[in-house]
Protein backbone atom coordinates (compact mmCIF):
# COMPACT_ATOMS: atom_id res chain seq x y z
CA UNK A 1 0.00 0.00 0.00
CA UNK A 2 1.01 3.82 -0.06
CA UNK A 3 2.48 3.45 -3.87
CA UNK A 4 0.84 4.63 -7.09
CA UNK A 5 -1.11 1.94 -8.92
CA UNK A 6 0.54 2.05 -12.32
CA UNK A 7 3.46 4.19 -13.30
CA UNK A 8 1.20 6.12 -15.63
CA UNK A 9 -2.44 6.70 -13.84
CA UNK A 10 -2.82 9.96 -12.53
CA UNK A 11 -2.12 10.03 -8.45
CA UNK A 12 -5.20 12.11 -8.47
CA UNK A 13 -8.91 12.66 -9.66
CA UNK A 14 -7.94 16.37 -10.90
CA UNK A 15 -12.42 16.81 -11.71
CA UNK A 16 -13.50 15.53 -8.09
CA UNK A 17 -14.24 18.07 -5.52
CA UNK A 18 -13.07 16.80 -2.35
CA UNK A 19 -13.88 20.07 -0.24
CA UNK A 20 -17.35 21.05 -0.78
CA UNK A 21 -20.30 22.70 1.20
CA UNK A 22 -20.36 21.64 4.49
CA UNK A 23 -17.49 19.75 4.15
CA UNK A 24 -15.49 21.82 6.79
CA UNK A 25 -13.41 23.25 5.03
CA UNK A 26 -12.62 27.20 5.21
CA UNK A 27 -12.44 27.63 1.50
CA UNK A 28 -16.50 26.75 1.24
CA UNK A 29 -17.69 27.23 4.66
CA UNK A 30 -15.75 30.79 5.52
CA UNK A 31 -17.62 32.11 2.33
CA UNK A 32 -20.35 33.89 4.16
CA UNK A 33 -18.21 35.14 6.53
CA UNK A 34 -15.22 36.37 4.27
CA UNK A 35 -17.28 37.81 1.53
CA UNK A 36 -21.14 38.51 2.48
CA UNK A 37 -22.35 35.45 0.98
CA UNK A 38 -22.39 31.65 0.53
CA UNK A 39 -22.86 31.50 -3.50
CA UNK A 40 -19.61 32.52 -4.49
CA UNK A 41 -17.51 30.62 -6.19
CA UNK A 42 -14.62 30.07 -3.85
CA UNK A 43 -11.09 30.42 -5.88
CA UNK A 44 -9.25 32.36 -2.32
CA UNK A 45 -7.55 30.02 0.28
CA UNK A 46 -4.22 28.28 -0.93
CA UNK A 47 -5.57 24.86 -0.66
CA UNK A 48 -6.61 22.46 -3.79
CA UNK A 49 -10.34 21.66 -4.79
CA UNK A 50 -9.38 18.32 -5.85
CA UNK A 51 -8.15 15.31 -3.76
CA UNK A 52 -4.73 14.88 -2.26
CA UNK A 53 -2.90 12.25 -4.22
CA UNK A 54 -3.59 8.31 -3.51
CA UNK A 55 -0.45 7.70 -2.19
CA UNK A 56 -0.88 9.92 0.51
CA UNK A 57 -4.61 8.90 1.67
CA UNK A 58 -3.68 5.61 1.08
CA UNK A 59 -1.06 6.06 3.66
CA UNK A 60 -3.43 7.73 6.05
CA UNK A 61 -6.09 5.01 5.48
CA UNK A 62 -3.52 2.60 6.99
CA UNK A 63 -2.85 4.50 9.39
CA UNK A 64 -5.96 5.06 10.44
CA UNK A 65 -7.25 1.68 10.17
CA UNK A 66 -4.24 0.65 12.88
CA UNK A 67 -6.29 2.86 15.38
CA UNK A 68 -3.02 3.63 16.82
CA UNK A 69 -3.58 7.77 17.37
CA UNK A 70 -1.23 8.13 20.69
CA UNK A 71 2.15 10.12 21.02
CA UNK A 72 3.69 9.90 17.81
CA UNK A 73 7.60 9.47 17.12
CA UNK A 74 8.74 10.20 13.58
CA UNK A 75 9.22 6.21 12.08
CA UNK A 76 12.43 5.18 10.83
CA UNK A 77 13.76 6.62 7.32
CA UNK A 78 11.29 9.70 8.30
CA UNK A 79 14.24 12.44 8.13
CA UNK A 80 16.01 10.71 5.04
CA UNK A 81 12.38 10.86 3.21
CA UNK A 82 12.94 14.74 3.75
CA UNK A 83 16.68 14.91 2.94
CA UNK A 84 15.98 12.37 -0.42
CA UNK A 85 13.18 14.68 -1.25
CA UNK A 86 15.45 17.71 -1.17
CA UNK A 87 18.32 15.98 -2.64
CA UNK A 88 16.02 14.37 -5.58
CA UNK A 89 13.97 17.47 -6.06
CA UNK A 90 15.85 20.54 -5.59
CA UNK A 91 19.50 19.40 -6.02
CA UNK A 92 19.74 20.24 -2.40
CA UNK A 93 22.20 17.98 0.31
CA UNK A 94 21.90 18.30 3.73
CA UNK A 95 22.69 15.93 6.22
CA UNK A 96 19.80 14.64 8.43
CA UNK A 97 20.51 16.30 11.76
CA UNK A 98 19.77 19.92 10.02
CA UNK A 99 16.27 19.05 10.44
CA UNK A 100 14.38 20.42 12.86
CA UNK A 101 10.69 19.33 13.17
CA UNK A 102 7.95 22.75 13.16
CA UNK A 103 4.37 22.51 13.39
CA UNK A 104 3.54 24.82 10.49
CA UNK A 105 5.65 27.36 8.19
CA UNK A 106 3.78 30.44 9.95
CA UNK A 107 4.36 29.31 13.56
CA UNK A 108 8.31 28.51 12.92
CA UNK A 109 8.82 32.56 11.65
CA UNK A 110 7.49 33.47 15.30
CA UNK A 111 9.74 31.28 17.09
CA UNK A 112 12.41 32.48 14.94
CA UNK A 113 11.94 36.07 15.27
CA UNK A 114 11.47 35.32 18.85
CA UNK A 115 14.60 33.67 19.32
CA UNK A 116 17.38 35.87 16.75
CA UNK A 117 15.66 39.35 17.46
CA UNK A 118 15.09 41.83 19.98
CA UNK A 119 12.20 42.99 21.37
CA UNK A 120 11.03 45.92 18.99
CA UNK A 121 13.51 45.00 16.68
CA UNK A 122 13.36 45.61 12.81
CA UNK A 123 12.02 42.67 10.67
CA UNK A 124 12.49 43.31 6.73
CA UNK A 125 9.47 42.07 4.47
CA UNK A 126 8.42 42.26 0.73
CA UNK A 127 4.62 43.41 0.26
CA UNK A 128 2.81 42.21 -1.24
CA UNK A 129 3.54 39.44 0.58
CA UNK A 130 1.07 36.47 2.34
CA UNK A 131 -0.40 38.38 5.00
CA UNK A 132 0.88 36.34 7.51
CA UNK A 133 4.04 37.83 7.58
CA UNK A 134 2.90 41.21 8.83
CA UNK A 135 0.76 39.25 11.68
CA UNK A 136 3.85 37.38 12.83
CA UNK A 137 6.40 40.52 13.19
CA UNK A 138 3.67 42.24 15.23
CA UNK A 139 2.81 39.39 17.01
CA UNK A 140 5.66 38.91 18.16
CA UNK A 141 6.33 42.58 19.31
CA UNK A 142 8.67 43.62 16.50
CA UNK A 143 8.78 46.39 13.79
CA UNK A 144 7.56 45.35 10.64
CA UNK A 145 9.88 47.18 7.71
CA UNK A 146 8.33 47.10 4.34
CA UNK A 147 10.29 46.96 1.25
CA UNK A 148 7.86 46.58 -1.96
CA UNK A 149 8.77 44.96 -4.54
CA UNK A 150 8.78 46.35 -8.02
CA UNK A 151 7.24 46.20 -11.12
CA UNK A 152 8.83 44.93 -14.12
CA UNK A 153 8.12 44.36 -18.05
CA UNK A 154 10.68 41.81 -19.66
CA UNK A 155 11.95 42.83 -23.09
CA UNK A 156 9.70 40.12 -23.93
CA UNK A 157 6.39 41.97 -22.52
CA UNK A 158 6.84 39.22 -19.75
CA UNK A 159 5.24 41.01 -16.48
CA UNK A 160 6.51 40.12 -12.80
CA UNK A 161 8.04 41.32 -9.82
CA UNK A 162 11.66 41.92 -9.02
CA UNK A 163 13.22 43.36 -5.37
CA UNK A 164 14.26 46.97 -4.68
CA UNK A 165 18.05 46.12 -3.72
CA UNK A 166 18.93 49.85 -3.03
CA UNK A 167 16.61 50.66 -0.85
CA UNK A 168 17.09 46.88 1.11
CA UNK A 169 20.74 47.87 1.94
CA UNK A 170 19.89 50.93 3.50
CA UNK A 171 17.17 48.87 5.24
CA UNK A 172 19.09 45.94 5.85
CA UNK A 173 21.62 48.69 8.16
CA UNK A 174 18.73 49.03 10.84
CA UNK A 175 17.32 45.04 10.86
CA UNK A 176 18.02 42.45 12.41
CA UNK A 177 16.14 39.58 10.35
CA UNK A 178 14.25 39.63 6.53
CA UNK A 179 11.84 37.23 6.36
CA UNK A 180 12.26 35.46 2.60
CA UNK A 181 9.04 34.39 0.36
CA UNK A 182 10.77 31.94 -1.90
CA UNK A 183 9.36 31.67 -4.22
CA UNK A 184 7.06 34.11 -3.58
CA UNK A 185 3.51 34.23 -2.63
CA UNK A 186 1.26 36.25 -4.43
CA UNK A 187 3.68 37.63 -7.05
CA UNK A 188 4.31 33.72 -7.90
CA UNK A 189 7.85 34.61 -8.63
CA UNK A 190 10.35 31.58 -8.37
CA UNK A 191 13.55 33.98 -7.11
CA UNK A 192 17.11 33.00 -9.23
CA UNK A 193 20.55 32.68 -7.95
CA UNK A 194 21.31 35.87 -8.93
CA UNK A 195 18.72 37.73 -7.02
CA UNK A 196 18.67 35.56 -3.67
CA UNK A 197 22.76 35.45 -3.89
CA UNK A 198 22.02 39.84 -4.14
CA UNK A 199 19.95 39.22 -0.80
CA UNK A 200 22.15 36.88 0.82
CA UNK A 201 25.40 39.54 -0.18
CA UNK A 202 23.10 42.86 1.39
CA UNK A 203 22.12 40.70 4.89
CA UNK A 204 25.27 39.29 5.39
CA UNK A 205 27.18 42.83 4.92
CA UNK A 206 24.72 44.01 8.01
CA UNK A 207 24.32 40.83 10.06
CA UNK A 208 20.75 40.73 9.19
CA UNK A 209 19.62 36.94 10.02
CA UNK A 210 17.41 35.37 6.59
CA UNK A 211 13.76 33.37 7.19
CA UNK A 212 13.49 31.76 3.85
CA UNK A 213 9.82 30.49 3.56
CA UNK A 214 9.88 27.82 0.88
CA UNK A 215 6.57 26.34 1.35
CA UNK A 216 6.00 26.90 -2.49
CA UNK A 217 9.04 25.29 -3.39
CA UNK A 218 7.43 22.38 -5.47
CA UNK A 219 4.98 23.93 -7.46
CA UNK A 220 6.93 25.67 -10.36
CA UNK A 221 5.88 25.83 -13.27
CA UNK A 222 7.04 23.52 -16.77
CA UNK A 223 10.41 24.45 -17.29
CA UNK A 224 11.51 26.91 -14.35
CA UNK A 225 13.28 25.54 -11.22
CA UNK A 226 13.57 26.58 -7.57
CA UNK A 227 16.28 28.15 -6.07
CA UNK A 228 17.02 26.82 -2.30
CA UNK A 229 18.17 30.08 -0.84
CA UNK A 230 20.86 27.51 0.74
CA UNK A 231 22.37 27.52 -2.66
CA UNK A 232 23.68 31.54 -2.07
CA UNK A 233 23.71 31.69 2.05
CA UNK A 234 26.97 30.49 3.09
CA UNK A 235 29.08 31.70 0.24
CA UNK A 236 27.90 34.92 1.24
CA UNK A 237 28.32 34.62 4.58
CA UNK A 238 25.09 35.26 5.45
CA UNK A 239 23.08 33.97 9.17
CA UNK A 240 19.67 32.38 7.68
CA UNK A 241 17.57 29.22 7.88
CA UNK A 242 14.83 27.47 5.69
CA UNK A 243 11.38 26.52 7.09
CA UNK A 244 9.06 24.65 4.68
CA UNK A 245 6.30 21.93 4.84
CA UNK A 246 4.92 19.28 2.38
CA UNK A 247 1.08 20.58 2.84
CA UNK A 248 1.02 22.65 -0.01
CA UNK A 249 2.55 20.40 -2.55
CA UNK A 250 0.52 17.49 -2.07
CA UNK A 251 -2.61 19.19 -0.58
CA UNK A 252 -2.12 18.18 3.40
CA UNK A 253 -2.39 22.07 4.92
CA UNK A 254 -4.73 21.00 7.33
CA UNK A 255 -3.33 18.18 8.26
CA UNK A 256 -0.29 20.34 9.48
CA UNK A 257 3.30 19.63 10.08
CA UNK A 258 6.95 20.93 8.62
CA UNK A 259 10.22 21.70 9.17
CA UNK A 260 13.39 23.50 9.13
CA UNK A 261 16.43 23.29 7.75
CA UNK A 262 19.60 24.19 9.82
CA UNK A 263 23.25 23.38 8.56
CA UNK A 264 24.69 25.97 11.31
CA UNK A 265 24.86 23.95 14.44
CA UNK A 266 24.79 27.47 16.99
CA UNK A 267 21.39 28.51 15.44
CA UNK A 268 20.17 24.72 15.40
CA UNK A 269 20.58 24.69 19.08
CA UNK A 270 19.35 28.14 19.90
CA UNK A 271 16.08 27.47 17.54
CA UNK A 272 15.35 24.19 19.29
CA UNK A 273 15.30 25.66 22.33
CA UNK A 274 13.13 28.06 21.78
CA UNK A 275 10.53 25.24 20.00
CA UNK A 276 11.09 22.85 22.90
CA UNK A 277 10.57 25.85 25.16
CA UNK A 278 7.03 25.89 23.38
CA UNK A 279 5.95 22.06 24.39
CA UNK A 280 4.15 21.51 20.68
CA UNK A 281 5.65 17.96 20.11
CA UNK A 282 6.95 16.42 17.17
CA UNK A 283 4.19 16.71 15.09
CA UNK A 284 0.26 14.81 14.73
CA UNK A 285 0.61 10.93 14.07
CA UNK A 286 -1.41 11.98 10.69
CA UNK A 287 1.34 14.97 9.67
CA UNK A 288 4.22 12.44 9.88
CA UNK A 289 2.87 9.91 8.40
CA UNK A 290 1.42 11.99 5.41
CA UNK A 291 4.98 13.65 4.92
CA UNK A 292 6.96 10.30 4.57
CA UNK A 293 4.37 8.86 2.13
CA UNK A 294 4.21 11.99 0.23
CA UNK A 295 8.21 12.47 0.01
CA UNK A 296 8.71 8.61 -0.69
CA UNK A 297 6.40 7.78 -3.25
CA UNK A 298 6.13 11.80 -4.77
CA UNK A 299 8.44 12.64 -7.30
CA UNK A 300 6.45 12.31 -10.26
CA UNK A 301 3.84 14.05 -8.53
CA UNK A 302 4.98 18.31 -8.79
CA UNK A 303 4.82 17.80 -12.59
CA UNK A 304 1.84 15.88 -12.66
CA UNK A 305 0.04 18.97 -10.47
CA UNK A 306 1.67 21.52 -11.96
CA UNK A 307 0.49 20.32 -15.82
CA UNK A 308 -2.92 20.62 -14.73
CA UNK A 309 -2.41 24.34 -13.05
CA UNK A 310 -0.66 25.31 -16.00
CA UNK A 311 -3.48 24.46 -18.14
CA UNK A 312 -6.15 26.16 -16.02
CA UNK A 313 -3.81 29.48 -15.81
CA UNK A 314 -3.32 29.24 -19.55
CA UNK A 315 -7.47 28.89 -19.27
CA UNK A 316 -7.87 32.25 -17.41
CA UNK A 317 -4.84 33.98 -18.94
CA UNK A 318 -6.96 33.89 -22.63
CA UNK A 319 -10.16 34.26 -20.88
CA UNK A 320 -9.18 37.77 -19.57
CA UNK A 321 -7.05 38.51 -22.52
CA UNK A 322 -9.74 41.41 -23.61
CA UNK A 323 -10.71 42.50 -20.39
CA UNK A 324 -9.07 45.09 -18.72
CA UNK A 325 -6.78 42.33 -16.04
CA UNK A 326 -3.31 41.64 -16.44
CA UNK A 327 -2.20 38.48 -15.20
CA UNK A 328 1.47 39.21 -13.57
CA UNK A 329 2.86 35.79 -15.07
CA UNK A 330 3.94 33.37 -12.42
CA UNK A 331 7.16 30.82 -12.32
CA UNK A 332 5.62 29.50 -9.36
CA UNK A 333 2.35 28.53 -6.95
CA UNK A 334 -0.91 27.42 -8.20
CA UNK A 335 -2.12 30.93 -7.41
CA UNK A 336 -2.66 33.63 -10.15
CA UNK A 337 -2.58 37.99 -9.32
CA UNK A 338 -4.55 39.94 -11.37
CA UNK A 339 -3.75 42.96 -11.75
CA UNK A 340 -7.32 45.09 -12.18
CA UNK A 341 -6.53 48.38 -12.00
CA UNK A 342 -7.36 48.78 -15.68
CA UNK A 343 -10.81 48.59 -14.58
CA UNK A 344 -11.23 51.49 -12.92
CA UNK A 345 -13.06 50.38 -9.66
CA UNK A 346 -11.87 51.58 -6.27
CA UNK A 347 -10.02 49.75 -4.13
CA UNK A 348 -9.68 52.36 -1.31
CA UNK A 349 -12.16 51.48 1.33
CA UNK A 350 -10.47 50.43 4.87
CA UNK A 351 -12.06 47.84 5.04
CA UNK A 352 -10.87 45.28 2.57
CA UNK A 353 -14.22 43.49 1.84
CA UNK A 354 -15.97 46.81 1.04
CA UNK A 355 -13.89 48.40 -1.97
CA UNK A 356 -15.61 48.87 -4.96
CA UNK A 357 -13.36 46.25 -6.71
CA UNK A 358 -13.94 43.66 -4.06
CA UNK A 359 -18.02 43.95 -4.54
CA UNK A 360 -17.79 43.73 -8.33
CA UNK A 361 -16.39 40.60 -7.80
CA UNK A 362 -18.10 39.01 -5.31
CA UNK A 363 -21.51 40.85 -6.37
CA UNK A 364 -21.51 40.83 -10.67
CA UNK A 365 -19.05 38.23 -11.13
CA UNK A 366 -20.05 35.66 -7.94
CA UNK A 367 -16.83 34.82 -7.34
CA UNK A 368 -14.80 34.47 -4.20
CA UNK A 369 -11.00 35.83 -5.42
CA UNK A 370 -8.24 36.75 -2.42
CA UNK A 371 -8.28 40.72 -2.46
CA UNK A 372 -5.15 41.63 -3.27
CA UNK A 373 -4.85 45.02 -0.38
CA UNK A 374 -4.57 41.92 1.89
CA UNK A 375 -1.45 41.24 1.18
CA UNK A 376 -0.28 45.19 1.72
CA UNK A 377 -0.21 48.18 0.38
CA UNK A 378 1.37 46.88 -3.30
CA UNK A 379 -1.14 44.87 -3.59
CA UNK A 380 -4.13 47.23 -4.10
CA UNK A 381 -6.33 47.23 -7.00
CA UNK A 382 -5.30 43.46 -7.46
CA UNK A 383 -7.06 40.16 -7.10
CA UNK A 384 -5.27 36.45 -6.26
CA UNK A 385 -7.01 33.49 -7.72
CA UNK A 386 -6.74 29.87 -7.22
CA UNK A 387 -5.91 27.63 -10.04
CA UNK A 388 -5.60 24.37 -7.87
CA UNK A 389 -9.55 23.73 -8.78
CA UNK A 390 -10.87 21.17 -11.26
CA UNK A 391 -10.80 22.69 -15.15
CA UNK A 392 -14.83 23.11 -15.38
CA UNK A 393 -14.67 25.22 -12.04
CA UNK A 394 -12.46 27.64 -13.39
CA UNK A 395 -14.10 27.71 -16.93
CA UNK A 396 -17.55 28.40 -14.94
CA UNK A 397 -15.45 31.36 -12.97
CA UNK A 398 -14.16 32.81 -16.22
CA UNK A 399 -17.35 32.86 -17.70
CA UNK A 400 -18.65 34.61 -14.70
CA UNK A 401 -16.35 37.00 -14.73
CA UNK A 402 -16.89 37.77 -18.27
CA UNK A 403 -20.46 37.83 -18.55
CA UNK A 404 -20.16 40.41 -15.45
CA UNK A 405 -17.79 42.68 -16.89
CA UNK A 406 -19.80 42.86 -20.39
CA UNK A 407 -23.01 44.06 -18.26
CA UNK A 408 -21.12 46.29 -16.64
CA UNK A 409 -19.26 47.99 -19.80
CA UNK A 410 -23.00 47.51 -21.61
CA UNK A 411 -24.26 49.52 -18.67
CA UNK A 412 -21.99 52.24 -19.23
CA UNK A 413 -23.60 53.34 -22.45
CA UNK A 414 -21.36 54.76 -25.32
CA UNK A 415 -18.33 56.55 -24.50
C1 LIG B 1 4.17 31.72 1.67
C2 LIG B 1 3.39 30.91 2.65
N1 LIG B 1 3.95 30.59 3.84
C3 LIG B 1 3.30 29.86 4.75
C4 LIG B 1 2.01 29.40 4.51
C5 LIG B 1 1.29 28.64 5.57
O1 LIG B 1 2.13 27.74 6.21
P1 LIG B 1 1.69 26.96 7.52
O2 LIG B 1 0.25 26.59 7.33
O3 LIG B 1 2.62 25.79 7.53
O4 LIG B 1 1.90 27.89 8.66
C6 LIG B 1 1.39 29.71 3.29
C7 LIG B 1 0.01 29.29 3.03
O5 LIG B 1 -0.64 29.76 2.13
C8 LIG B 1 2.10 30.48 2.34
O6 LIG B 1 1.56 30.79 1.15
Amino acid sequence: MGAPMSADAPSTDFTRLAQYPGSGCEKYDRRAEIFGRDDVIPLWVADMDFPAPDFVTDALAERLADGAFGYAKPSEGHLEAITGWLAGQHDWQVGAETIVPVPGVVPAMAMAIRAFTSPGARVIIQPPVYFPFFQVVRDQGRERVENPLVEQVSPDGIRGYGMDFEALEAQAREAEMLLLCNPHNPGGRAWNEAELGEVAAICSRHDVMVISDEIHMDLTYPGIRHTPFARVADSAGCRWFTVTAPGKTFNTAGIGGGYAVIPDAEIRKRFDRERRGMHLGEGSVFGLTALKAAYTHGAKWPAELMAHVASNRDRVIEAVADLPIEPMWPEATYLLWLDCRGMGLSDAATDPGDTALQRFFIDEAGLGLSQGIIFGEPGRGYMRINLAAPTRIIDRAMAQLRAAWGKRVAGRGPA
